[in-house]
């Protein structure tokens, strides 16, 4: 239920890095939000809350800014909801020609049979992150497993059944940092499956994400920059972009992207709120690439906020210490 939220390491080395720049406080992302950013009125929030109801549970901190006119970092309620609805998002990128795998929605088991499939699919929760739902057995190869996962997942999470083509090719992760014509492309993250255990799927499952890779036995599943012809690189960072601009992304979001059996690439997922674990032994991925661009965490994290700072119009000399006194 949680796999989402930061941990409080996470929260404490965002605040440090912002920290060696600008004046910062924690506002926690509970039902007291509203009244504590009412009375703070901050210049600017560095919004990372992963909100915990409903496919528009990351919206709701960046909709309590809009009504507050408070400027934040980060995209706004329509993007965040809309990519969290994977099916949504990609009728969108349909639409625009940015290629995804074709899929269908199944809402209950009755519309399992007018589904029309050809297998091997991929079976998934239709708004969850983090690899939540997304287990080594969700590739299937045959009406049987298509029709377990899909119980599996309507029971669990009560929520629509993405069930997508699936794509056999290599996989890729892409940060992005920039709005605009200053978009840009951190170096390409390659997820390779061989470190999997022997016999599992060639997927970054929630075993993959959380059992297997273990801070103190780091899964060899990323490398950065991904071993790619110029060419091939160029095709993906092209299509990242396409996506991200159609989808109305601000500031930073991390793409993921597979190819299919004849190696083009397809998105398979926006993330316009980014895992930012800070220690490189948690193998986060965005960190990571902007490690291999020679940014450190804080650099990262100061530059993601300049960013968004210069994209409101917000001046570094507006963020200031607060003078009021009661506490919030
Ligand atoms: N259509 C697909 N074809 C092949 N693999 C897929 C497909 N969809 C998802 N996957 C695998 O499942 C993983 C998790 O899916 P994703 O949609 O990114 O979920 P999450 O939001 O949990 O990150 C991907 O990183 C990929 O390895
Ligand atoms: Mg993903």
């Amino acid at each position: 239920m949680y796999a989402e939220w930061d941990t409080m390491d996470t929260i404490l080395a965002v605040r440090d890095a912002i920290a060696t720049k600008y004046p910062v406080e924690l506002v926690e992302a509970n039902e007291d939000a509203y009244g504590k950013l009412r009375t703070l009125r901050p210049a600017f929030v560095f919004n990372i809350a992963e909100g915990l109801h409903g496919v528009s549970r990351e919206a709701q901190v960046p909709a309590m800014l809009e009504f507050l006119q408070i400027p934040y970092l980060g995209s706004d309620p329509l993007t965040l909801a809309l990519c969290l609805d994977k099916a949504r998002a990609k009728e969108v990128l349909s639409y625009h020609g940015v290629r995804t795998a074709s899929f269908v929605l199944i809402r209950s088991m009755a519309d399992l049979e007018d589904a029309r499939v050809r297998f091997p699919l991929m079976v998934k929760p239709l708004h969850e992150g983090s690899s939540k739902g997304i287990y080594n057995s969700c590739v299937v190869r045959n009406p049987e497993e298509l029709e377990k996962e899909v119980g599996h997942i309507l029971s669990m999470y009560h929520e629509p059944v993405l069930v997508e083509e699936f794509l056999p090719g290599r996989e890729f992760t892409v940060a992005m940092l920039g709005n605009g014509d200053d978009l840009r492309v951190l170096p390409i993250v390659e997820i390779s499956f061989d470190a999997l255990p022997a016999g599992m799927n060639p997927i970054y499952s929630y075993e993959a994400k959380w059992i297997w890779d273990r801070s103190d036995k780091p899964l060899e599943i990323f490398s950065c920059p991904a071993k790619l012809t110029e060419a091939h690189a160029e095709e993906i960072r092209d299509l990242c972009k396409r996506a991200y601009r159609v989808l109305g992304c601000r500031d930073w979001s991390r793409l993921d992207v597979r190819l299919d059996a004849a190696g083009k690439p397809h998105i398979l997922e926006i993330n316009p709120l980014p895992g930012i674990l800070p220690r490189p032994e948690d193998n986060s991925c965005f960190p990571k690439a902007a490690r291999a661009a020679g940014m450190s965490y804080a650099q990262l994290i100061t530059a993601v906020l300049e960013i968004a700072m210069a994209r409101c119009g917000v001046p570094a000399s507006a963020v200031v210490p607060r003078t009021i006194t009661e506490p919030v």
